[in-house]
C-alpha cells in the first residue's frame, strides 16, 4: 500500500484503482486479502472508485461468487466475462452506488434482440447454478487438485510454486515451458482450451474419484 499513499498524498487527480483481484494470465497472483482490505479503505478515504476485474477469477471459479468476497470487501466496479457466459459471448459490468453517474447513457446501440439472445442463456444458467453446490465444487475440488499436485510436484527441481484459490490454481516453474505445452498437446491434453475457459468455472469433477 504505501506506492499508493504516495500516490495519494502527490497526485489529486487519481479518481479510481483498478486490479485484477487474482491476476490470471499475468501468473496466477492473488492479491494478498489483507491487502484488498487496505486498499478498500484508502479507497474510501480519498473518495476514489475500487474497480476489481473478475473476467477470470470471478463466477465462481475460487469457491466464491466473486475472489474478492475471500477478502469480505466489495467493490465500486466489477467487470464479469469469461465464466458469465460459459462459451456464450458476453461481459458485464458490475457497478455500486458511488460509481452512478459515472456513465453517460449510450448513444448508439446493438438491435434489443442482439441484447436479448446472449441474457437469456446466461441468466437461465446463474439460476442453475444456484441451485447446484457449484461453490463448494469448486472449492473442495480445488483444494484436491491443489494438494495433488503438492503433493507430486513439490520439492521437484523447476518447480517454483503452487499457488492460487479454488479452481484457478498456478504452477510457477524456474525455466520457459512451451516444450511441456507441447508434450501435453502430444499426450491429447489441449492446453489452449482449457486457456479460454468456456467451462463453467466450477463443474470441474474430482481429480480424484
Ligand atoms: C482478467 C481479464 N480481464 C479482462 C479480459 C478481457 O480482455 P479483452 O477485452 O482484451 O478480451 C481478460 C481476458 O483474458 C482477462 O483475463
Amino acid at each position: 500500500l504505501p506506492p499508493l499513499q504516495d500516490v495519494a498524498r502527490s497526485n489529486p487527480n487519481v479518481t479510481a484503482v483498478f486490479l485484477e483481484t487474482i491476476q490470471g494470465e499475468g501468473g496466477i497472483n492473488a492479491s494478498r486479502w489483507d491487502y484488498l482490505q487496505g486498499l478498500r479503505r484508502l479507497c474510501d478515504e480519498r473518495g476514489w472508485l475500487l474497480m476489481l476485474d473478475e473476467v477470470q477469477c470471478g463466477i465462481g471459479r475460487t469457491g466464491k461468487w466473486f475472489a474478492h468476497q475471500w477478502a469480505g470487501i466489495q467493490p465500486d466496479v466489477m467487470p464479469l466475462a469469461k465464466g458469465l457466459g460459459s462459451g456464450v459471448p458476453i461481459g458485464a459490468i458490475v457497478a455500486g452506488p458511488k460509481a452512478r453517474g459515472c456513465w453517460a447513457r449510450a448513444t448508439t446501440a446493438p438491435p434489443s434482440a442482439a441484447i436479448r439472445w446472449p441474457c437469456a442463456p446466461v441468466l437461465k444458467r446463474c439460476a442453475s447454478w444456484k441451485k447446484t453446490a457449484l461453490l463448494a465444487n469448486a472449492a473442495s475440488v480445488g483444494k484436491a487438485l491443489h494438494d495433488g499436485l503438492a503433493r507430486e510436484l513439490a520439492g521437484l527441481a523447476g518447480v517454483k510454486e503452487i499457488r492460487g484459490a479454488g479452481l484457478m490454481i498456478g504452477i510457477e516453474l524456474t525455466r520457459p515451458c512451451g516444450v511441456l505445452l507441447g508434450r501435453a498437446a502430444e499426450a491429447g491434453l489441449d492446453a489452449q482450451r482449457h486457456r479460454r475457459q468456456r467451462d463453467p468455472p466450477g463443474a470441474a469433477a474430482d481429480p480424484q474419484p
